[in-house]
């Protein structure tokens, strides 16, 4: 049997270049290798609920952004099944038996998840159902019995929990569940990639995002604000690249033809920061470059996001279409799980 790709986004909000550098890259490379039998990316509507359950217009408002991002970006619908959590009922009756499989300490544990809760503040009334949704992304991943996920690192531990309840579920109910294991960007620099203000990865919370959709001028912006090196203000000073958000996004977007086309002073990267450490090259220099190189990237997608704006209804269709393809084949992977279970007793 072939691979079966699985992957997803919470929609709180418009996917941002950590979620393409992080995930939808691979993604798309994924796609266009045409190595596995299916591919699914689902938009995780009930998992955002889990901290988002007094706005759900929000919610409901950003699967509209995301699938517009999906389809901008090059997710093709003729490949990839597209789909909403919340319509495949199986993936909730999945987690309630999940729940059986799952100590409490061991929810506690999940670094993300205890991450999260940190930024959150939940102080002593953390909902059940946050804690828990580790317990319904095993279910994401094992209803579809996917066995490759493009995540980010940060998702690493969701992947570790689910593979724990595989293997206590087939030790109790036997061989049934598959695991599963992620697939990270190549290039280490995407694994967080920090925002703008080069504190933090990037995240909608902080404020601190290039969006996939922004236009023209907000790019231009939000590149000319990015943190360097405050140390170096006068060109000829000395400059530092390390924790130099400039750089780090060079790192993870240059490629030599862009020297070559945009910047021939420099042959390539490692020339360029040599330079800029002995001194004599301005940020404003860097940053335009900069500039070129994720507008280049930006710039049909932008494009595509517009074209698409214009019939939402057929942007819908895909989703409803992905959707009732995903479904089929959960009703058809329940029966085997409620046999294992020993639930299905009218058959
Ligand atoms: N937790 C993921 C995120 O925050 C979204 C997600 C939900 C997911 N279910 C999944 C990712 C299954 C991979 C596989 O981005």
């Amino acid at each position: 049997m072939g691979k079966i790709i699985l992957t997803g986004d919470r929609p709180t909000g418009k996917l941002h270049l950590g979620h393409y550098v992080g995930s939808i890259k691979k993604r798309l490379e994924m796609q266009d290798n045409n190595d596995f039998e299916k591919m699914y990316v689902m938009i995780a509507d009930s998992q955002a609920l889990t901290d988002n359950f007094d706005n759900p217009e929000k919610i409901r408002e950003s699967i509209k952004e995301i699938i517009l991002d999906y389809l901008s970006v090059g997710i093709n619908p003729e490949k990839v099944t597209i789909f909403i959590q919340s319509m495949i009922p199986e993936l909730t009756e999945y987690t309630f038996y999940f729940l059986n499989l799952v100590t409490l300490s061991r929810l506690e544990r999940n670094p993300t998840v205890k991450n999260e809760l940190s930024q959150k503040d939940f102080n002593n009334t953390i909902p059940v159902g946050f804690l828990c949704y580790p317990v319904s992304q095993a279910a994401d991943i094992t209803l579809f019995k996917a066995t490759d996920i493009p995540v980010g690192v940060d998702q690493l531990p969701m992947l570790e929990q689910t593979n724990e309840i595989v293997r206590k579920f087939n030790s109790l109910y036997g061989d049934t569940l598959v695991e599963c294991k992620g697939i990270l960007p190549d290039n280490e620099t995407s694994f967080r990639l920090p925002g703008i203000d080069g504190k933090n990865k990037m995240s909608k919370s902080l404020g601190n995002c290039i969006y996939l959709s922004d236009d023209e001028k907000t790019l231009r912006d939000k590149v000319m604000k990015m943190y360097t090196d405050p140390n170096h203000i006068n060109i000829n000073d000395p400059g530092k690249v390390e924790g130099n958000v400039v750089f780090t996004y060079l790192d993870v977007f240059a490629k030599d033809e862009d020297f070559e086309k945009y910047l021939p002073e420099f042959a390539n990267l490692d020339e360029l920061k040599r330079a800029y450490g002995k001194g004599g090259v301005g940020d404003v220099k860097i940053k335009k470059f900069l500039f070129i190189i994720l507008n280049e990237l930006l710039t049909p997608i932008r494009e595509r996001r517009k074209v698409l704006e214009q019939d939402m209804e057929s942007v819908y269709n895909i989703l409803k279409e992905g959707t009732k393809e995903a479904r089929i084949v959960a009703k058809k992977n329940m029966q085997q799980f409620k046999q294992a279970l020993r639930i299905n007793y009218f058959e």
